[in-house]
């Protein structure tokens, strides 16, 4: 039911990738709308589904969703901007900021622009109750308990510094400043196991009940599960939603108020629509091991050096002669970057970590599948590498979202003062 190989391959056809190589160069970025899609269509039930952009934060993958009637999580006035430019409404709970702290501007923004703020310390509520008291807020609780794919991504508990330890105390700012208590947020952590992402739902009931507050929103967070590897489980997802269902009829009929339950999810919209397209410039042997070096480094895509994370990587040869019966060679994938840890198949522990792939030569083809999430949102300009094109695949036909970074603009921030 959940299959969307079918969906990968149509885009993935020797042709296009050839195709997008010659117009565009490589490295390059290419997004499956259908895949996002697909997606959003599994968690429809949920009443709002609310993006969580910094895993994607491409305008025009904005206005994707925006067509499809989801919502927005901001973290950053970057992000509100984006947001807005993709077509959301800041005062019709189209964007809700959710941050741990409230820098001056940001402040400012979602004042004027009346924008929900899903306050993750008591210092927020102080913050904004004293400039713009009956401003709409969430708590974000940190129900005391996470999960991740990593611990850098776990994002609850008391070695998180994310949300609010003490509910009961928000409350108390909230209505010393005559704030307006819309919502209850909880996240605890990004990749998380399907166990811990149950539990939220029970310290979810817990805290509601509690606070005892006509709120009109609960939101369940993001963090779901999408498989990277064949031996990836996932999030059954009608159990999921029929919990969090229960969850809110429960709180829903204690508090005695209607209430919409919110979804937040980043990855499991865009992770795997996502592609890496690179082009292999040198393979060398190094004692026992031998090195694939491709014109893509971690300044792209951080996630296997910051977090061991395994992406699966395809070859597309460069010329389709003399490619059958390629032997199968134990490759490490590495960058450009002047950083031995530039490295794409290495584990948690910084080692690198061979992978079984077909012997490739300068001039072929890597794709790095599976990066739509925290791919090109992550990357940086380190080495002075200029950051590389997005393009959009929707309809049958590639549209380019975001052109490359010329040297020039990356340096006109030094040389233009
Ligand atoms: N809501 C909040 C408040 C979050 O902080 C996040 C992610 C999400 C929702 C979405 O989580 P998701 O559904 O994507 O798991 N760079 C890491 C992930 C960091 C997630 C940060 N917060 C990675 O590449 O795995």
């Amino acid at each position: 039911m959940y299959d969307i190989s079918n969906i990968k391959k149509k885009m993935l056809t020797r042709d296009n990738v050839i195709y997008l190589i010659k117009k565009y160069k490589t490295p390059i970025w290419v997004y499956n709308a259908d895949i996002i899609i697909k997606q959003i269509k599994k968690l429809e039930k949920f009443d709002i589904i609310r993006f969580a952009q910094k895993s994607c934060s491409n305008i025009h993958i904005l206005k994707l969703m925006k067509q499809y009637n989801i919502k927005i999580d901001a973290v950053s006035l970057g992000e509100i901007k984006r947001a807005i430019l993709a077509g959301f409404q800041p005062n019709n709970n189209d964007i809700v900021f959710t941050s741990d702290i409230l820098e001056e501007k940001v402040l400012q923004e979602v004042i004027q622009k009346k924008i929900p703020v899903n306050a993750g310390s008591i210092d927020m509520l102080k913050q904004i109750g004293k400039k713009s008291p009956g401003h709409p807020v969430w708590i974000r609780i940190n129900p005391r308990f996470g999960n991740g794919h990593h611990i850098k991504t776990n994002t609850g508990g008391d070695t998180s510094k994310h949300g609010i330890w003490n509910p009961i105390k928000a409350l108390s700012i909230i209505n010393q400043y005559k704030l307006n208590l819309i919502g209850l947020h909880m996240h605890i952590g990004s990749g998380v196991n399907t166990e811990n992402l149950y539990q939220v739902c029970e310290s979810m009931k817990k805290n509601a009940i509690q606070l005892n507050q006509k709120i009109k929103f609960i939101s369940a967070g993001g963090g779901l599960k999408i498989p990277y590897s064949s031996k990836d489980t996932e999030t059954d997802l009608e159990d999921y939603f029929n919990k969090w269902n229960n969850t809110k009829k429960i709180i829903s009929s204690t508090l005695k108020c209607p209430l919409k339950l919110e979804i937040e999810p980043g990855r499991f919209l865009v992770g795997q629509s996502g592609i890496l397209i690179s082009k292999v410039y040198a393979v060398k042997n190094m004692g026992k091991n031998t090195f694939v070096l491709i014109n893509s480094g971690f300044n792209d895509l951080i996630r296997p050096t910051l977090y061991g994370s395994y992406h699966k990587i395809t070859v597309i040869y460069n010329s389709i002669k003399n490619t059958k019966n390629t032997p199968i060679i134990k490759s490490i994938i590495a960058g450009p970057l002047c950083e031995s840890g530039d490295v794409f198949t290495i584990k948690k522990t910084g080692i690198i970590f061979p992978r079984n792939l077909p012997k490739v030569k300068p001039g072929d083809y890597l794709i790095i599948h599976d990066t739509g999430a925290y791919g090109s949102s992550m990357s940086s300009n380190y080495n002075s590498r200029p950051f590389i094109p997005e393009v959009l695949y929707k309809n049958g036909k590639f549209k380019l979202i975001r052109r490359r970074q010329t040297i020039q603009e990356m340096l006109s921030l030094e040389t233009s003062l």
